[in-house]
């Protein structure tokens, strides 16, 4: 008995990239090791959403909370970053990839601000798959901030309460180009959203994989992909069969 998939493949696809810490202290490893090789497991995981036509990539970089980590870390951290904008940019413009943030990015340090706002500058226009960094992200913090901007509308006579909807709390989110994520992939087998996108993932589907982020590959990735195609979403309707 063939089984057809249930879904298409997904439009968006969001990743908690977590495990990086643990990957390099299994291995006798500075943390700083654990989030170079992750780096790798990115390129593979862009790899498999321009093959499978996944057109937006969400990736949890930074947290919100993970600020309050010591200082030699965040450092680690944003140097890595500058290094992968850096050396990236070359290769998302060949492959058509379309690079944009969520999160509070103005408090990033600067030469990562410059390094970010030049690669996305420089990937406009392409109309390939669109990777969005979620970098300083907090979903409470976005949602907060999207309030604000209503309250603000309202306070203008541009918005009546009355008038607020669900697209309305949507279009202010730091996310409102983009589609809701099908499917969220969380790696290091913790059962928890962080903070991550909560409004958008109202009706994503869940893979867990108990690998750490540098053990995430090209075939984990298509695996995930695999095993949505096969979920029913419901929606809260009736099943159809
Ligand atoms: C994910 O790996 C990367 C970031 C949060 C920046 P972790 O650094 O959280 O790794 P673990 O969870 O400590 O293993
Ligand atoms: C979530 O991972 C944030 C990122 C992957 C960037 P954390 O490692 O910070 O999450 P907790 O602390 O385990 O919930
Ligand atoms: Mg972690």
């Amino acid at each position: 008995m063939g089984h057809a998939p249930a879904n298409p493949a997904p439009r968006h696809v969001a990743v908690i990239m977590d495990g990086n810490g643990r990957w390099a202290r299994n291995r006798g490893l500075p943390r700083k090791a654990g989030h170079r090789a992750g780096a790798e497991s990115v390129r593979q995981a862009v790899e498999a959403c321009l093959e499978r036509g996944v057109e937006f990539l969400t990736l949890y970089a930074f947290s919100s909370e993970n600020w309050n980590r010591p200082p030699k870390e965040i450092d680690a951290l944003m140097g890595l970053l500058e290094d992968f904008l850096r050396s990236k940019r070359r290769e998302f413009k060949k492959q058509n990839v379309r690079l944009r943030t969520i999160g509070r990015t103005h408090l990033l340090p600067p030469s990562c601000r410059e390094e970010l706002a030049k690669a996305i500058q420089e990937t406009a226009q392409n109309t390939g798959l669109t990777i969005i960094l979620a970098l300083s992200y907090g979903s409470r913090e976005e949602i907060t901030d999207a309030t604000r901007r209503v309250a603000l509308k309202i306070k203008n006579n541009e918005l009546e309460p009355d008038a607020i909807s669900p697209e309305t709390i949507a279009a202010h989110l730091d996310t409102a180009d983009f589609p809701d994520p099908d499917l969220l992939i969380r790696t290091s087998g913790e059962l928890r959203l962080s903070n991550f996108l909560l409004w958008q993932l109202s009706y994503a589907e869940f893979f867990i994989s108990t690998r750490n982020w540098p053990d995430f590959r090209k075939a984990d990735f298509l695996e995930a992909l695999e095993i949505y195609s096969r979920r029913q979403r419901r929606f809260g309707r009736v099943s159809a069969s």
